[in-house]
């Protein structure tokens, strides 16, 4: 069916990618996570790190972060590519900070320290965050307290938040990081969605797209819940699917029966 969420009467899919930092959903068992990355921020600290399981909601957690320091003199670069060397690491975020490109490691570096000085002296505090950080290199990692250190390591000109999968964690925490774990005091564990955070999702999602019509009944948001375990990523495909099913047969409400039948044809069961 074409435009099957106009069917529930949605001006747009409700569990689409592109929702702006305005629209995100701010969990209410996580808002304290978030206020916990922006206080790292305000607070220049070192190092943050967020793990959690693909599809829980940490580059969200991010961008409702972002939204927060909004207007705030922080510079935050964003690093998508983790898997390169040393040098083409540091040129990648040479590159997302507009400066030019140097040939050498060494010159690269010095670059990139004398532009978070310089963005100090604007009273700018610079973030890098670097998604997938489970895959940077050991070389980097070895690095990263270095990048961060300024003024003998007494300045605080930099924060450097690491995003990534659980293993992230076990790596930081092998004793040859141990110089750049004792540096991150803001560790976050995210998890998976628990129910009462499904239902307010989902609510949120349809709300954002236009409907505060309760669409999914209670037994098939638990259904939702337990099938998904709660990743994000993975009720908005299976919620998404529900409603394109129970449009095209026309009903007016997903119900357990539709969850289960769109479970077992995903096979996430
Ligand atoms: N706070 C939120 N508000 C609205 N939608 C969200 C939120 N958190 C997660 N989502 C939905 O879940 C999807 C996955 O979230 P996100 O990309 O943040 O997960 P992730 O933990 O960064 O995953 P990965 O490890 O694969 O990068 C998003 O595309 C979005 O649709
Ligand atoms: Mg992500």
């Amino acid at each position: 069916m074409r435009d099957w969420y106009a069917f529930w009467g949605l001006t747009r899919p409700p569990f689409f990618k592109e929702l702006e930092d305005a629209l995100l959903w701010v969990p209410t068992s996580k808002a304290h996570h978030i206020d916990r990355i922006v206080g790292a921020v305000e607070q220049r600290e070192t190092g943050v790190v967020i793990v959690g399981e693909p599809g829980v909601g940490k580059t969200c957690l991010l961008r409702l972060a972002r939204h927060r320091l909004a207007g705030q003199s922080v510079r935050l670069t964003y690093c998508h590519n983790a898997t390169l060397g040393r040098r083409d690491f540091y040129r990648q975020l040479c590159h997302a900070l507009g400066l030019t490109p140097k040939a050498t490691a060494a010159a690269v570096f010095y670059a990139l320290t004398t532009h978070v000085e310089e963005l100090a002296r604007e009273q700018t505090h610079p973030v890098f965050l670097l998604d997938e950080s489970q895959l940077l290199h050991q070389d980097v990692l070895d690095h990263l307290h270095i990048l961060a250190n300024y003024g003998w390591d007494s300045k605080a000109l930099l924060t450097v938040v690491l995003v990534g999968l659980p293993e992230l964690w076990d790596r930081l925490l092998l004793r040859r990081n141990r110089a750049l774990w004792s540096r991150i005091h803001c560790r976050i564990h995210l998890g998976e969605a628990v129910p009462a955070d499904t239902v307010e999702y989902v609510r949120h999602r349809m709300t954002t797209a236009g409907t505060d019509q309760e669409v999914f009944a209670s037994d098939a948001l638990a259904l939702l819940h337990e099938g998904t375990a709660g990743r994000l990523r993975d009720i908005d495909r299976v919620a998404s699917e529900c409603l394109r099913r129970a449009a095209s047969n026309g009903h007016r409400i997903v119900d357990r029966a539709i969850v289960s039948q769109v479970l077992t044809a995903d096979q996430i069961r």
